[in-house]
């Protein structure tokens, strides 16, 4: 009989999606020597064997120890869901300057430098290379208003800001602190779709409602058709597949018809059966569990692995030895 093959799960405060996501891999897997479980970590050192085959991480920007472990598994063999290398070097500036490159509609869209820094930074010696003050002029006349302020790497909609003037920004951006934010065009949709993207391939576009209480949002009675449901696939498919996430969602903002993509960095997106009904919680229990049991098996590689420079050298195949040439 083949090797078992392990497949791990980390993850935070959800409770609908981990059972039935390892119900439904230990039913489809065990004929194959596949199984699946909570990860348990807790000291493993730089040599150890991997447990596991796959490690499907819903948690480690949370958790940064989760991370540390998780780079080392990839190095040593472990196909992980998503890329903890890209998911840490990720951020929503450099992401819109991607979706400009790929030709994705975004709303205009500037960074800012942060408002503070930590005590050792002193605003005469170490910041030299900062404009200040800063052309508030000049970059709200870029953005327009109103014009969205938000943390360039983030989520929960934690200090999303919605501005109208100069003087709202100025306040607002004031209570940023240490984190660096980016200003937005504030796009004013007629609709709204959030994509549920999962292994790059498959992407599952529902209405959502911003506006409404957190667990309303996914609106299933008005499902997402024709050229716009045409659309917002093409374009989330582009993005993830560039980006190399297994599992994201990509939010559009409907404005005359234009398809902006306002937030695609959510590398371990809500999969809560009350949040995103029952339904599409059935879809993403398959489409996740043939991700995992594909590269379980080894059918697949996940897109990234020998992109990475230490991969290369860490595995390259010995040269032969003079005798043997
Ligand atoms: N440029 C924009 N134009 C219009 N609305 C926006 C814009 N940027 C953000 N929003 C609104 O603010 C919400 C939160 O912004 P964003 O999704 O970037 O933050 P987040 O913290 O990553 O949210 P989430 O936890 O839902 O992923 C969006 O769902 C959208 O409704
Ligand atoms: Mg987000």
């Amino acid at each position: 009989m083949a090797q078992k093959k392990v497949i791990g799960l980390l993850i935070g405060r959800e409770n609908t999606f981990p059972g039935p996501f390892l119900d439904t891999v230990n039913q489809r897997g065990a004929a194959e020597g596949i199984s699946a479980e909570l990860a348990v970590l807790g000291g493993t050192s730089e040599v150890a064997e991997q447990y596991h085959a796959v490690l499907v991480d819903r948690i480690s920007h949370e958790v940064p120890y989760y991370r540390a472990h998780l780079k080392s598994a990839v190095l040593m063999g472990t196909t992980v869901i998503n890329d903890p290398f890209w998911w840490e070097a990720d951020e929503k500036f450099f992401e819109c300057t991607l979706a400009r490159k790929l030709g994705v509609a975004v709303p205009k869209t500037i960074v800012l430098p942060n408002k503070q820094y930590i005590p050792d930074i002193d605003q005469q010696r170490s910041l030299r290379n900062l404009q200040f003050p800063l052309d508030w002029d000049a970059i709200v006349n870029y953005t327009g208003l109103p014009a969205v302020l938000k943390p360039n790497t983030g989520g929960g909609w934690k200090d999303v800001f919605i501005v109208n003037s100069i003087e709202e920004l100025i306040t607002a951006y004031d209570q940023t602190g240490l984190k660096t934010m980016i200003l937005q065009e504030f796009i004013n949709w007629d609709d709204y779709i959030r994509c549920i993207c999962i292994g790059r391939q498959h992407v599952l576009p529902i209405r959502y409602n911003p506006r409404a209480p957190f667990h309303e949002r996914y609106q299933i009675s008005h499902p997402v058709e024709g050229r716009l449901r045409e659309q917002a696939i093409n374009d989330a498919r582009t993005l993830v597949e560039a980006l190399g996430y297994d599992m994201d969602t990509v939010e559009f903002a409907v404005r005359d018809d234009v398809l902006y993509a306002i937030d695609f960095l959510n590398p371990a997106p809500d999969f809560d059966n009350f949040s995103i009904k029952e339904d599409n919680f059935g879809w993403v229990l398959d489409r996740m569990c043939d991700l995992v049991l594909g590269y379980a098996r080894g059918d697949t590689q996940p897109p990234w692995r020998d992109e990475h420079r230490w991969w290369k050298h860490a595995h390259r195949a010995p040269s032969p030895s003079p005798m043997q040439a």
